[in-house]
C-alpha cells in the first residue's frame, strides 16, 4: 500500500520524503486555503518534490468546466492527478478525461455504489472518506472494505484510496483490506512510527552503550563519534 500525505504544506511533504516512504500527496481546496500560498507556484513545487501522483482538485459541478479545469492542471506536471468530487457531472468529465487518458481522482465517495459508478465511469483512483463517515456514526472501514471487495471481485483497475484517516488503526485497517493508496495528514503519518516501547528500548541500548564504549578497544571511526 503506498503511502500519502493529504497536505499542501511543503514541510511536511519533505519531511515525508527524507523518511524514504512518501509515494505521493493529496490537496484539497480545504488545504490549498490553508497554505496561504499562490496556487499554481505552490502545487508546482508540489509536483517538482514528489516522485508521485499529486492529486488537485476541481471546483464547481459543470461537466465542460470540469473537463477544461483537468486540462489545465494536466499543464501544471506530468503527474498531477485531476480530483473531480463524485456527482453526475463529476462523472461525465471523468468519463471524458479518462477517455483522453488523464488520471483522475474521484473523490467524495461514501457508498459502494458511488464507488461502482466512479470505476465504470474509468476513474484512476477512487476516494472513500473513511472519517468522515466514523464522524456521522457510520462504519467507514466497513464501507473501504466493501468497496477492496467489490473491486476485487470485478477487477477493476481504478486503485482505492482510503482517504479521511485520522489514527493509525484506520492506516493498519487499509492496508489489510487491500488499499492501493492511504492518504492521511502529516500527524497520523507522524504516528505510524512512535512506539514508546521502541524510546524505551533506544534509550536502554544507547546508555548500555555509552557505559561498555570505553572497554571495547578500537572501533569504526564512525562508531567513535555516533
Ligand atoms: C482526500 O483526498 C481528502 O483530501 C481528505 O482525506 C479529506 O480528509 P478530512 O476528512 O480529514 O478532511
Amino acid at each position: 500500500m503506498k503511502l500519502f500525505l493529504d497536505t499542501a504544506n511543503l514541510d511536511e511533504i519533505r519531511e515525508g520524503l527524507r523518511w524514504g516512504v512518501l509515494k505521493g500527496v493529496t490537496t484539497n481546496p480545504s488545504l490549498i486555503g490553508k497554505a496561504e500560498q499562490g496556487f499554481l507556484p505552490l502545487v508546482k513545487e508540489i509536483c517538482t518534490i514528489v516522485d508521485g501522483d499529486v492529486s488537485i482538485e476541481t471546483s464547481g459541478d459543470e461537466a465542460d468546466s470540469l473537463v477544461r479545469q483537468g486540462h489545465d492542471i494536466m499543464q501544471i506536471a506530468d503527474n498531477a492527478v485531476v480530483k473531480i468530487a463524485l456527482t453526475t457531472e463529476g462523472l461525465s468529465a471523468t468519463r471524458r478525461l479518462s477517455d483522453e487518458g488523464i488520471k483522475v481522482n474521484v473523490t467524495l465517495c461514501f457508498s459502494p455504489a458511488q464507488a461502482i459508478l466512479a470505476a465504470e465511469a474509468g476513474a484512476y483512483i477512487i476516494s472513500p472518506f473513511v472519517g468522515r463517515l466514523d464522524d456521522v456514526a457510520t462504519d467507514g472501514l466497513r464501507l473501504l472494505s466493501d468497496i477492496c471487495e467489490i473491486y476485487a471481485a470485478q477487477g477493476y483497475a481504478t486503485q482505492v484510496l482510503a482517504a479521511s484517516l485520522r489514527h493509525p488503526l484506520h492506516v493498519v485497517e487499509a492496508a489489510r483490506m487491500g488499499s492501493d493508496i492511504a492518504t492521511m495528514p502529516f500527524k497520523v503519518f507522524e504516528s505510524l512510527v512512535k512506539h514508546p516501547l521502541t524510546d524505551a528500548g533506544f534509550k536502554k541500548f544507547t546508555d548500555d552503550w555509552e557505559k561498555a564504549k570505553p572497554h571495547l578497544g578500537e572501533l569504526p571511526p564512525s562508531m567513535q563519534e555516533a
